[in-house]
């Protein structure tokens, strides 16, 4: 049989490490497939740039248009990111009858319903393993190694260059700017590196997770997204001794009110396996009411991690071109027509214990104050320590854990404590989950 003829878009760093492996493996894919795989065309927006593959063999062209449009391309490999011209181009592959492979998951959080919509009309697979921690299989295992649970709740480290940054402020006591310009250089980072301390790369990632795990369409907008930039070293020490780790997580649950899907730095454990995933390093921890807790963890980007899941995504194409449409596994793990209206919740609904520290006047009543304004809305302390104050200041550090509660109640306790003119500046806030298996 003739091999499959395949198209990148984007030839930077994931795009090299894809045509690395296609080339390097071709004889084992092959095997697995049971077809060759061949990259014929790939479109590059500089030709002149040094490459990290070889490009022997491939007509390379500065305009992406050629490539969905050649009549001989199979499968189209979208990995220039964004949502905008990214969006066209994997609409345009899909009119013209192609199977897409990507790793963009800005474009299938935001535009993923009507990208599976026009590849279901088509009869054509959207793949898109590399979108969610790189090179862990985590779709896969979700979409088809979990099909027979009923998902609880998820939680992952799904952002390399916060992570990062987070355990070189909390081992190596570096500066936020120092550690993120480094994950620049190492080449995590997004163009834009707020997309990653802000968590909307994270955001992005979450929202295609919650889809596949609870079967609901896709809600990048209603997705709560808080970033790493106000965590300091002192909370990330206040943590620690308390026995925590601060990790910036997404989570997603579901309750009987409707779905929680939130990225915000916790407070988890740190006997928790997650707790130690450290660096650029990925991990999603997934309760599922069958098979119980399973964590996945793994490179969540990176030329050929990234590269495996792309390929791998490739192979599966090739295994069921000659299927019947209808029998493929669904693009969200759900038939398209049992999609669940379940609502996401806002989240002053989400119930969630936290970590507190505010900078307190050193004087009798103040703590009595602010324990009367938590216990009036139903707020719960779990411990409570207090940091003399330092260098001739007359202001202590109260640092607390609470029970869980109801964001709504912590958000107006917060208000009033900052209110008391025995408190100075904002009352630092840090959700905290326990992450057990339930
Ligand atoms: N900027 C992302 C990260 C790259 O740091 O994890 C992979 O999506």
């Amino acid at each position: 049989m003739d091999p499959v003829k395949v198209g990148i878009l984007g030839l930077g760093t994931v795009g090299g490490g894809t045509v690395n492996v296609l080339q390097r493996n071709a004889e084992e894919i092959a095997r697995r497939a049971g077809r060759g795989i061949v990259v014929t065309h790939a479109a590059a927006r500089d030709l002149n740039k040094p490459r990290i593959c070889s490009t022997d063999g491939i007509i390379i062209t500065a305009d992406p248009k050629e490539v969905v449009e050649d009549p001989e391309i199979a499968i189209v490999i979208e990995l220039i990111g964004g949502d905008t011209l990214a969006r066209d181009l994997v609409m345009r592959a899909i009119e013209n009858g192609k199977h897409v492979v990507t790793a963009n998951k800005a474009l299938i959080a935001k535009h993923g319903n009507e990208i599976f919509a026009a590849a279901q009309a088509k009869g054509v697979i959207v793949a898109f393993e590399a979108a969610v921690a790189g090179g862990i299989p985590i779709i896969k295992a979700i979409r088809e190694g979990l099909a027979g649970n009923q998902i609880e709740w998820l939680a992952g480290i799904i952002n390399g260059t916060g992570n990062f940054i987070l355990t070189e402020m909390r081992d190596k006591g570096r500066d936020f700017d120092d550690v993120l310009k480094e994950a620049q250089e190492l080449g995590y980072a997004e163009a834009d590196p707020e997309f990653d301390v802000e968590g909307i790369d994270a955001a992005h990632k979450l929202t295609i997770l919650a889809s596949i795990a609870f079967g609901i369409p896709l809600q990048f907008e209603k997705a709560f997204t808080e970033g790493i930039t106000k965590i300091t070293r002192e909370d990330v020490t206040y943590a620690e001794e308390l026995g925590y780790r601060i990790k910036h997580l997404g989570i997603t649950r579901r309750t009987d009110k409707g779905i929680e899907l939130r990225v915000h730095p916790t407070l988890i454990p740190e006997r928790r396996l997650i707790a130690n995933v450290d660096g650029v390093m990925n991990a999603v921890l997934v309760q599922g009411d069958a098979v119980g807790p399973t964590l996945y963890y793994g490179a969540g980007a990176g030329a050929e991690p990234t590269a495996s899941a792309v390929v791998a995504d490739v192979v599966d194409v090739v295994r069921v071109l000659t299927s019947d449409p209808e029998n493929r596994v669904p693009h969200l793990a759900f038939q398209p027509d049992s999609l669940s209206d379940l609502p996401i919740l806002k989240m002053e609904d989400v119930e969630t214990a936290y970590y507190l520290r505010m900078q307190v006047k050193d004087e009798p009543g103040v703590l009595a104050n602010v324990t009367r304004i938590l216990g009036d809305k139903g707020i719960s302390i779990e411990a409570i320590i207090q940091k003399e104050p330092q260098g001739g200041s007359a202001e202590a550090s109260v640092i607390m854990l609470t029970h869980t509660v109801l964001e709504k109640q912590m958000n107006e306790a917060i208000q009033q404590i900052e209110s008391l003119d025995t408190i100075s500046g904002e009352v630092t806030r840090i959700r905290m989950e326990s992450l057990e298996a339930s």
